[in-house]
């Protein structure tokens, strides 16, 4: 679905001097190699600065490699020609709902997309209705974006984007800006889509507890891509998840916490039932 070959990329800050300006470039991206199948579920993590946005944008061809190169589904992202076609493959979802809902009614935002795409209006009624229904949104077709909570505002921000019938949707910190309640149907949406549609999900996020949910997990550090593995095999290893800025899950933490003080918990616990069985386990020999 998506493959990076040292894909790079550096921004170029200008900066005011005395002398006036002076151009600097930011490596954002440095020589990234990984693969995307079809169908996963990838979560991305890193902390403030370390280029998960600038590898979205990629994605989405917002932005174009400076160096190497990047394909969405064989599409090259330095194609021109074929920056509208990436598009519609590779959905984008922001942070902040407000920011992309651009209709004053729910139907007529979603109905967007494939409006500038030339659908015709026909299959665009029939794609509205299946993205409003898909995201569970359907009582709301003519109510008000602005109205509605940020976790209902994400979810008609997602069925815009299906509406476009992507193979893959990035989602670039979405449930950061969400209540609990928000971000529990956010993440909802995100692996119902994931797990019954195969759409490709790329979430970023900094919520371990949304990581642990995804297939694998893809550390970006200062531009590199330094770790990447299925949950349980990043969330064992605390101390270099520490050393990139990086929490794992609670629970995690605690076993962590528990090993350090000699109490003979497994590496890779992920969730608080997984804490209990091995609590259980170790009683008789305390
Ligand atoms: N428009 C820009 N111009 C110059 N530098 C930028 C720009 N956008 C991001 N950067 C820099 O690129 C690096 C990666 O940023 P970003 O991809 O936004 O990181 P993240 O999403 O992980 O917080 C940071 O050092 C950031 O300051
Ligand atoms: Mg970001």
């Amino acid at each position: 679905m998506i493959k990076a070959k040292d894909l790079t990329y550096e921004y170029i800050r200008v900066m005011e001097t005395d002398h006036g300006t002076k151009e600097e470039k930011v490596s954002a991206l440095k020589q990234v190699n990984m693969e995307i199948e079809q169908g996963d579920f990838i979560a991305v993590l890193g902390h403030n600065g370390s280029g998960k946005s600038t590898f979205a944008k990629q994605i989405n061809a917002l932005l174009q490699p400076t160096g190497g190169t990047l394909w969405v589904k064989d599409m090259d992202t330095k194609n021109d020609a074929l920056v509208w076609d990436i598009r519609q493959t590779a959905g984008m979802v922001f942070q902040n709902p407000d920011n992309q809902l651009v209709a004053t009614v729910v139907e007529e935002d979603i109905a967007f997309g494939p409006e500038n795409m030339g659908v015709e209006p026909k299959e665009i009624r029939r794609r509205v209705d299946e993205a409003l229904a898909t995201v569970r949104m359907e009582e709301y077709a003519t109510h008000t974006p602005s109205k509605l909570s940020g976790g209902q505002k994400q979810r008609i921000a997602i069925a815009g984007v299906l509406a476009m019938k992507p193979d893959c949707i990035v989602l670039d910190e979405p449930t950061a800006m969400l209540d609990p309640v928000g971000r529990r149907e956010v993440m909802e949406t995100i692996e119902r889509l994931n797990k019954e549609e195969g759409i490709t999900m790329i979430l970023i996020t900094h919520y371990m507890d949304e990581a642990v949910r995804a297939d694998k997990v893809f550390v970006i550090d200062d531009g590199d891509l330094v770790m990447q593995g299925t949950p349980r095999e990043i969330f064992s290893q605390v101390e270099e998840l520490k050393k990139y800025g990086l929490d794992v899950p609670q629970v995690t933490e605690v076993a962590y916490l528990l090993r350090k003080e000699g109490i003979d918990l497994p590496a890779d616990i992920l969730t608080i039932e997984e804490m209990v069985g091995a609590v259980c386990q170790l009683k008789s020999t305390i």
